[in-house]
């Protein structure tokens, strides 16, 4: 395939991700990580780019966190050997695809029945579980508010002779739905709450290897918490216009965006361009916490982008036919899934072009 020289070469829609902010964004979260000496386990989720980890990892992350058993494979097979798991496994099928990644994999759990399934699964070296915390989000996890649960997960996963306790592990994914005033203490919260936790655990006589936090809006926060250990962050890499309303980065820090062309304007003021909910996902903020429009049309702040159908992105504003817009996504993760390819971009000049290759690995 030839690459084309300039995005005037690209057909639309296409997913452009710009070198320079990225480069950024991935050495600021490092040096951040560097600076509190936390380790930084980046979440694959986000990009899902063998290319992309590669630069993760030449800045010094010692692993990689997957959603997914399938995600974490095509990592492993990208060469990646120290893969996290972050999600519930249920059922020995999940463990056993677990057990035949080419890597050293983790996991957690967040109850004992998950322990009892995860053990009778695994076999050889003992698998290292974390307990997931809950500390806000109200997803998966034990709740930070009962120490003696968090207690009882660690030493049930201690006593299970295939299982070995890896430490606590949590997302304060709550931070997608507050006020931006609000993101620091939740932050704080989210480190403090679990190195609470580590301490209680600890007191009743086990070793706690790894204190896991992790969001992109409450990284800085989290990551100065003193007893943090690592860091899972995932958008940083790209961001997206969440962040933006967050105030977690400006909008020039925003990496990726969909170029895309106006392909009808029926009134001066209304449009419509060829991305829609099949380009965009639905998804206006993560968790299902909705904020705002589908994404900010960075190039022509005039304009906004309302509504979408499958194929049509609505508009709103003095757009003209044939025009090409570059679009923020509102949230970066779902939009990359559904792409086979992004282009890495220098201004308008093409530099890459690579293979989502974990897209559509939900399993
Ligand atoms: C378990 C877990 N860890 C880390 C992350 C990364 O956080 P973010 O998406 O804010 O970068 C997520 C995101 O959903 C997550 O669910």
């Amino acid at each position: 395939l030839n690459l084309p020289r300039t995005i005037a070469g690209l057909d639309t829609p296409a997913l452009l991700i710009e070198r320079s902010r990225l480069d950024a964004n991935l050495a600021e979260m490092a040096a951040l990580c560097a600076r509190y000496g936390v380790r930084l386990r980046p979440h694959v989720k986000t990009h899902k780019c063998p290319a992309i980890a590669a630069r993760q990892r030449a800045l010094g992350a010692v692993g990689l966190c997957a959603a997914k058993v399938s995600e974490a494979a095509v990592f492993a097979a990208a060469g990646f050997d120290d893969l996290l798991v972050a999600y519930p496994l249920t059922g020995a099928r999940k463990v056993a695809a677990l057990r035949a990644l080419p890597a050293r994999v983790s996991t957690l759990a967040d109850d004992v029945e998950g322990v009892r399934e995860l053990d009778a699964a695994w076999s050889g070296e003992p698998l290292p579980v974390h307990v997931k915390v809950d500390v806000g989000l109200g997803r998966v996890g034990v709740r930070w508010d009962r120490p003696e649960a968090v207690v009882a997960l660690a030493q049930a996963i201690d006593a299970a002779p295939n299982l070995r306790f890896a430490g606590l592990l949590t997302h304060a994914g709550h931070a997608y739905g507050a006020a931006p005033e609000d993101v620091a203490r939740i932050g704080r919260e989210e480190g403090e709450r679990l190195v609470a936790l580590a301490g209680a655990v600890r007191d009743a006589g086990l070793e706690v290897p790894s204190v896991s936090v992790g969001s992109t809006p409450t990284a800085r926060h989290a990551v100065a918490v003193p007893g943090v250990t690592e860091l899972r962050p995932g958008v940083y890499a790209l961001n997206d216009a969440n962040q933006v309303r967050l105030g977690v980065v400006p909008v020039e820090r925003c990496a990726l965006s969909v170029l895309t062309t106006v392909v009808s304007r029926p009134d001066p003021d209304r449009a419509f361009c060829d991305a829609g909910s099949k380009v965009f996902s639905s998804d206006r903020g993560a968790h299902g916490q909705a904020h705002g429009d589908h994404g900010l049309v960075v190039d022509r702040p005039d304009l906004r982008l309302v509504a979408l159908s499958e194929e049509h992105g609505w508009l709103r504003g003095p757009a003209r036919r044939g025009e090409r817009l570059r679009v923020v996504p509102a949230h970066t993760c779902p939009v990359v899934n559904l792409a086979a390819e992004v282009w890495l971009v220098d201004g308008d000049d093409v530099l890459e072009r690579w293979d989502v290759a974990a897209r559509g690995c939900v399993r």
